[in-house]
C-alpha cells in the first residue's frame, strides 16, 4: 500500500479539522481541554518526502466530568417519562426526525470523505453507508407511522376497554462500531430516539469526525438533552456512565468483552435493557453440488468485502472433500486477483484502519502455518505498514487461533469435510450465532440442513454470503453474537415496552374516554391516524 498512496486526486484530499464541539443539553460547546489526534492509515507525503500516516485533525479527549454531564442531561430531558419529549405527541417526534434527515443529507460529501479516510472504506461503500442510513431513518418514520396507526384503537376484553401503545424505556447509552461508524451507530441511536427515550452518544474508536458535521442537525432537530454527543475514550466516557445506574438501555455494537464490562458496572443489572450486535464467525458450507464460480464469486464478496471488516463477513470456509481442490484453486486465483487501492480506486481492498490490525493477520497466519496450514495463495500474507494481502489458509483446525477468534480483517481459514455432521458439531460448539451461507442445489440435502441451520445461527442464506440488509429484515444472532433483533421494524420495539391504559366498561367509565378522546387533552390516548 505504500507506493500507491503518494498522490491524492484534489476531489479526496483532506486538511486538519480542530474538532471542538460537542453537543450536551442542547447547546453546541466548545471544549477546551485534552484533545486526541486523529490519524488515518493512509499515507501522505511528509516534508522530508517520507510517507506516513495522515493527520486528519483532532477531536476533544472528554472527561468523566463531561460525561457525566451528558447524562445528567439527558437525564432532565427524559425527567422520568415527564419531559417534553417522551411525553410528546408521535406526530410531532416524527417531525423533528424529518427535520434531522433533511439537514443531514445537506453533510453527505462531507460525511463520506472522512468515512474514506478515517476507516478506508472505498468510496462506493461510503456513499452506500450514508445513503443506507438516510433511508434506514426515512424507513424508520414511516414504520413508526404504522406502528402508530395500528395503537389508535381501544380493545375491549373480560369487560375491559385497553388502549394500548408503545412507550419509552427512559435513557439509552449507545456506543458504535468503527467499521460501520455512521450506519450500525444511527441504526441504534434512531430508533431510540423515534420511540421517546433520550440518549448519550459517543463516536466509536475510529469513524469519530464523520460525526461532527451532523452536531448542528442534532442541536436544531431535538429538544435540549435529547440527544448529547461526547467524545473520549469508552473506559473515560461509558464507565461512569454506567456505574451511576441511570442508564435504562446500553445499545452497543461491538465485542461482547466490552459489553460485559459495562453491563457489570450498572448497579442494577435487573433495570438494565440490551441492545447488542457482537462479534460472529459466520461460516460458509459449499456441497458437492455447489454452482462453483457463483460460490467463489460470493465467498470472495463475503470474506473480503471492506477486508473482511464486518461481522457479517464470511470467517471460515467449509466445503466438501470431493470439491475442495476446485474450490482452492478457483478461490486463491480469485482473491489473488483483487486489487489492493485507496478508498476513492473503488477497489474491494483498502488499508486497514487499526494500526496493529497487519502484525495480528500476521499473528493468526505464523500460528496457523505452524500448526499443519499452508497459505494457498500467491500473494497470501504480503505485508505492508497499513495492509496484509488476504491470505487463503488451508487445511485450518481447531488448534489453530483464526478457527476461533474473529479474524475481522483479511485472512480466509478453509476446513474440509466429508460428513455434513462436522460443520454442524462445529458450529454447535462455537460461541457465535449470526448466519450462515450455504451453497448447493439438491434439496433432498439442503432441506434437512436448513432445519437444522436455522436453530444454530439466525439467517441461512443460501447460495449467497452473509449480510445484514435489506434493513427491513431481522439483524440478530445466538450466542455470544447478539442480544434483541434489529429491523427498521423490530428496533422500535426493542427500544420500547408497551404500556397501556385500562378501563372498566361502565357508563362513567365510558364518558371520560369519549371526553378524554374528543378533547383531545391526552398526547398518549389518540385513535388519530397518522397520514
Ligand atoms: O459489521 C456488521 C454489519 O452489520 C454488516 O452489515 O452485512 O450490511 O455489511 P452488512
Amino acid at each position: 500500500m505504500n507506493n500507491t498512496n503518494v498522490s491524492i486526486p484534489e476531489a479526496h484530499a483532506v486538511t486538519p479539522i480542530d474538532h471542538r464541539t460537542y453537543l450536551i443539553g442542547g447547546k453546541l460547546k466548545s471544549w477546551e481541554g485534552d484533545v486526541a489526534s486523529v490519524y488515518s492509515s493512509i499515507r501522505s507525503p511528509q516534508s522530508d518526502g517520507s510517507l506516513a500516516p495522515t493527520l486528519l485533525g483532532t477531536v476533544p479527549d472528554m472527561d468523566e466530568a463531561s460525561a457525566l454531564a451528558a447524562l445528567a442531561a439527558a437525564d432532565k430531558a427524559y425527567n422520568k417519562g415527564q419531559g417534553k419529549w417522551p411525553t410528546m405527541k408521535v406526530a410531532d417526534r416524527i417531525a423533528c426526525m424529518e427535520r434531522f434527515v433533511d439537514l443531514m443529507k445537506i453533510e453527505r460529501e462531507k460525511v463520506v470523505k472522512l468515512l474514506m479516510w478515517e476507516i478506508g472504506k472505498n468510496l462506493a461503500d461510503s456513499e452506500k453507508e450514508f445513503d443506507r442510513t438516510v433511508d434506514y431513518i426515512v424507513d424508520t418514520i414511516d414504520a413508526y407511522k404504522d406502528l402508530d396507526r395500528g395503537s389508535a384503537k381501544f380493545l375491549k376484553d373480560g369487560g375491559v376497554h385497553a388502549h394500548v401503545r408503545r412507550g419509552p424505556l427512559g435513557i439509552v447509552l449507545c456506543l458504535g462500531p468503527y467499521n460501520y461508524p455512521l450506519n450500525e451507530t444511527f441504526a441504534l441511536l434512531i430508533p431510540a430516539i423515534m420511540m421517546g427515550n433520550t440518549a448519550v452518544f459517543k463516536p466509536a474508536k475510529h469513524g469519530v469526525l464523520l460525526i461532527a458535521p451532523l452536531l448542528e442537525a442534532f442541536q436544531q432537530s431535538f429538544p435540549s438533552g435529547v440527544v448529547n454527543v461526547v467524545f473520549g475514550r469508552g473506559r473515560t466516557i461509558a464507565s461512569p456512565i454506567m456505574k451511576t445506574g441511570l442508564v435504562d438501555v446500553l445499545a452497543l455494537i461491538g465485542h461482547s468483552s466490552s459489553a460485559i464490562s459495562l453491563q457489570d458496572l450498572h448497579p442494577y443489572k435487573n433495570r438494565l435493557r440490551l441492545v447488542l450486535g457482537l462479534e460472529a464467525k459466520n461460516p460458509a458450507i459449499i456441497l458437492p453440488d455447489a454452482n462453483m464460480d457463483q460460490t467463489v464469486a460470493e465467498c470472495i464478496s463475503g470474506t473480503l468485502s471492506f477486508n473482511g471488516q464486518r461481522c457479517t463477513a464470511l470467517k471460515i470456509v467449509y466445503v466438501h472433500e470431493d470439491v475442495k481442490d476446485e474450490f482452492l484453486n478457483k478461490f486463491s486465483e480469485a482473491v489473488d486477483a483483487l486489487q489492493v487501492g485507496m478508498p476513492w480506486d473503488n477497489t474491494l481492498l483498502t488499508p486497514l484502519p487499526e494500526p496493529g490490525k497487519p502484525s495480528y493477520i500476521k499473528e493468526l497466519i505464523d500460528d496457523a502455518t505452524s500448526k499443519g496450514a499452508s497459505v494457498i495463495n500467491k500473494r497470501g500474507g504480503e505485508m505492508s505498514d497499513n495492509y496484509c494481502f488476504p491470505a487463503v489458509l488451508y487445511p485450518v483446525n481447531s488448534d489453530m487461533r483464526v478457527y476461533e477468534e474473529e479474524q475481522f480483517g483479511p485472512v480466509i481459514p478453509v476446513i474440509s469435510f466429508t460428513d455434513i455432521q462436522e460443520p454442524l458439531n462445529d458450529m454447535s460448539e462455537s460461541s457465535y450465532g449470526q448466519q450462515v451461507s450455504l451453497f448447493g442445489k439438491d434439496v433432498s440435502k439442503l432441506a434437512p440442513l436448513i432445519d437444522s441451520l436455522v436453530n444454530l445461527v439466525c439467517r441461512v442464506n443460501l447460495n449467497s454470503s452473509c449480510q445484514r440488509g435489506p434493513d427491513v429484515y431481522p439483524f440478530t444472532g445466538r450466542k455470544n453474537s447478539a442480544v434483541s433483533t434489529l429491523s427498521v421494524h423490530d428496533a422500535l420495539r426493542s427500544f420500547s415496552i408497551r404500556t397501556f391504559v385500562a378501563s372498566k366498561d361502565n357508563p362513567t367509565n365510558n364518558e371520560i374516554l369519549e371526553n378524554l378522546m374528543a378533547s383531545k387533552k391526552s398526547k398518549f390516548i389518540s385513535t388519530d391516524y397518522l397520514l
